[in-house]
């Protein structure tokens, strides 16, 4: 789903009749489980609740073997983001650069820990694995836009501009 930079995400009210469709748009894959769950977080902007057991009664299997896959990937999320989202990059090269300390001001400024959005609704923030930006760390995705050689003042310039 492709948006114009700097505006958010805009996502499908879940609906099983899609979920269905999207389903049998990937049950013939070999190893459906990921496609569904990616086509799924494509459409609705996220994994719900509901759409567990109707996964796993189509793909036989187990709502915990489904619900396993969805928590274990930092990729999917099991509710709806905020109005915007911060990615960023936990991975090694941005660690080195200072990545720790940048993931603790983020959680500082923003008043919640990863995967959550801030009580007014305005931000997600969440964990990356790598962006390809590793030379010019730390990075992060903000509102799917990489921004890169972020320090605590610029991040703050980036949160206060997300609540502008
Ligand atoms: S490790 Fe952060 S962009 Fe590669």
């Amino acid at each position: 789903m492709t948006t114009p930079a700097g505006m958010t995400e805009r996502f499908e009210a879940f609906d099983p009749d899609r979920l269905v469709e999207i389903i049998a748009a990937h049950a013939d894959m070999d190893g459906p489980l990921l496609p569904i769950l990616h086509g799924v977080q494509a459409a609705f902007g996220y994994v719900p609740q509901a759409a567990i057991p109707i996964i796993a009664g189509a793909l036989n299997l187990t709502r915990a073997e489904v619900h396993g896959v969805v928590s274990f990937y930092h990729d999917f999320r099991e509710a709806p983001a905020g109005a915007h989202t911060l990615r960023l990059c936990r991975a090694e090269a941005c660690q080195a650069a200072g990545g720790d300390a940048l993931a603790a001001h983020a959680e500082q400024a923003l008043g919640v820990p990863f995967g959550q959005t801030t009580a007014d609704g305005g931000v997600t923030l969440e964990a990356v694995y790598c962006l390809g930006l590793c030379a010019s760390g730390p990075a992060a995705l903000v509102d799917g836009k990489p921004v890169a050689r972020l320090d605590a003042g610029r991040l703050d310039r980036v949160i206060a501009s997300l609540a502008s």
